[in-house]
C-alpha cells in the first residue's frame, strides 16, 4: 500500500509515525515532508501549492491513500481534485473547508444552527469596521474573513490597535486579498480548549481532548505563533463538559452541514472557550491540530489509518476509537527569533535516542548527509508520556536538555498549572 501525506510540520510527521506503527507493509511519502519524516517517508519535492503537481504525482505513482495536513491545500480544493481522479484522499472538499477559510461564513453558519458563540459584527470596509468598533467595548476582538497564517485576529486594548489593524486589512491589504471583510467578535473570558472529531457526515469518533498554548513566552506573553506546547488528556474537559459539547456544538454542526447539503469527511476542530455560560465556539478548523496532533495520536491505541479509511468510506463507527489512560506533553522548540525572523541551517544535536516514553517529532528540520539542520521557525516537538501530566512534562524536560541547537527557544511552564 503507497500512503501520501501532504504537510511538513510536528502534525504530520506524528501521523506519519502513528500510521508507520500500525502497518508494516506500507510504502510512505510526505510532501514537502521534513528531516524526522524522511526517515520514515520518501521525499517527494512538490510545493504544497502547487495542486496539480500532487494529483499528478499522485496518479503516476498510484498512491492508494492520501492525507492532507495543512488547511490551504483543502481550502483550494485538493479533496474535490482527486475525488474527481476517484483517488483516495482523506479532508473535506472545499465546501466543507469553507468552515476555515471564512470566518463570515462560519459565524453565519453558526448562528443559523443555534451554535453558541461570540456575539458578532461583519463589516465589509475600514469606515464601517470603525463605526462598529466605537460602539463596542475594548478589549475588541477583530477577525480577517481569509486564511491567514495564524496572523487574522487581534485582540485590541484601545482603539489605536484597532485603527492598526483596520488599516493593515482594508488599506495596506496585507492579506493580500481582493474581497475584504472583518468579523467584530464579542471578547469570551474562560478556559481554551481544542476539541476535535473525526467525521463521515454522518457518525464521527471524539479525539481525546488537548490544549495548546499559542504565544512565544512563559506565562501567555509575546506575539501569537503557530503553537508551542500542548498536553492531553486535560482534566476541565470532564464527562459532563464533553456531553454538553457533543449536544450544543459537536451534532447541531454536523446537522448544520448536512442541511447545507455539504458531505464533510474529515476532522472537524472546534477551537472552545469554556465560559462561565457554558463552552462556545472561537473558531472551526478543517485538518488536525498542530501541535495537538503531537499529544494525541500517541494516546491513541486503535488503528488511525483504519478510521481515516472509514471516514472516507462513510463507514466510521463511533466504537473505533479507542485511547490508553496515559498522559501527553508536547514542548515544541523553535529557532531564535521566532514568530519573527530567525536564521536556518543549525546543526542540531541530542534527538538520535529517543525512547518509548519521548518522541521527537520534527517540524523545521532537513537532513544533511547525517546531521539533521534547522530548517524552520518552529523545530522540534519533545513529547513526554507518562502516567499523568506532571510525569509527561518532566520526561519531556528531561529530553530537551539534552539536546542543542544555537539559539534554541523553548517555553518552561507547558503543562505547569493544570
Ligand atoms: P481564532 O483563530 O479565531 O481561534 O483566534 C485565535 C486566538 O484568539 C484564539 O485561540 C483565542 O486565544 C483568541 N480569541 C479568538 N476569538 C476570541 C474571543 N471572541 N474572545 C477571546 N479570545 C479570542
Ligand atoms: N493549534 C492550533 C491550530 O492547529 O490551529
Amino acid at each position: 500500500m503507497k500512503i501520501l501525506i501532504i504537510g511538513s510540520g510536528g502534525r504530520e510527521h506524528a501521523i506519519c509515525w502513528k500510521i508507520a506503527s500500525e502497518v508494516s507493509s506500507a510504502t510512505f511519502y510526505a510532501l514537502p515532508g521534513n528531516g524526522g519524516i524522511g526517515e520514515i517517508a520518501n521525499i517527494v519535492d512538490i510545493p504544497l501549492d502547487d495542486l496539480q503537481g500532487i494529483l499528478s504525482f499522485a496518479k503516476q505513482e498510484k498512491i492508494d491513500f492520501t492525507i492532507v495536513g495543512p488547511e490551504a491545500p483543502l481550502a483550494g480544493g485538493i479533496v474535490d481534485m482527486f475525488n474527481k481522479k476517484k483517488l483516495r484522499i482523506f479532508g473535506p472538499e472545499q465546501k466543507g473547508a469553507i468552515l476555515e477559510y471564512s470566518k463570515v461564513w462560519a459565524k453565519e453558519f453558526m448562528m443559523e444552527n443555534s451554535i453558541p458563540t461570540g456575539s458578532f459584527s461583519v463589516a465589509d470596509n475600514f469606515e464601517h469596521a470603525k463605526r462598529i468598533i466605537e460602539k463596542t467595548s475594548f478589549p475588541a476582538v477583530i477577525k480577517f474573513d481569509g486564511l491567514a497564517a495564524g496572523k487574522g485576529v487581534v485582540i485590541a486594548s484601545d482603539m489605536a490597535q484597532a485603527l492598526r489593524f483596520l488599516e493593515d486589512v482594508f488599506e495596506k491589504n496585507i492579506f493580500s486579498s481582493a474581497d475584504k471583510k472583518v468579523v467584530i467578535e464579542e471578547f469570551l473570558e474562560g478556559n481554551e480548549l481544542s476539541y476535535l472529531i473525526i467525521t463521515d457526515g454522518e457518525s464521527y469518533v471524539p479525539l481525546a481532548p488537548a490544549k495548546d498554548y499559542k504565544k512565544i513566552y512563559d506565562g501567555d506573553k509575546g506575539p501569537n505563533t503557530g503553537g508551542m506546547g500542548s498536553y492531553s488528556p486535560v482534566s476541565m474537559c470532564t464527562h459532563e463538559l464533553e456531553k454538553i459539547i457533543e449536544k450544543k456544538i459537536v451534532n447541531p454542526t454536523i446537522k448544520g452541514l448536512q442541511r447545507r447539503n455539504i458531505d464533510y469527511r474529515g476532522v472537524l476542530y472546534f477551537g472552545l472557550m469554556i465560559t462561565q455560560q457554558g463552552p462556545k465556539v472561537l473558531e472551526y478548523n478543517v485538518r488536525f491540530g498542530d501541535p495537538e496532533t503531537q499529544v494525541i495520536l500517541p494516546r491513541m491505541t486503535s488503528g488511525l489509518l483504519e478510521i481515516l479509511q472509514a471516514a472516507v468510506e462513510g463507514k466510521l463507527k463511533n466504537n473505533m476509537v479507542r485511547w490508553k489512560d496515559d498522559a501527553a506533553v508536547d514542548v515544541v522548540i523553535a529557532s531564535s527569533g521566532y514568530p519573527g525572523k530567525y536564521e536556518t541551517g543549525m546543526p542540531i544535536t541530542g534527538i538520535e535516542k529517543a525512547f518509548g516514553d519521548v518522541l521527537i517529532f520534527h517540524a523545521g528540520t532537513k537532513k544533511k548527509n547525517d546531521t539533521f539542520l534547522t530548517a524552520g521557525g518552529r523545530v522540534l516537538n519533545v513529547v513526554g508520556i507518562g502516567k499523568d501530566i506532571s510525569q509527561a512534562r518532566m520526561k519531556a524536560y528531561e529530553k530537551i536538555e539534552k539536546i542543542y541547537f544555537k539559539g534554541m527557544h523553548f517555553r518552561k511552564d507547558i503543562a505547569l498549572l493544570v
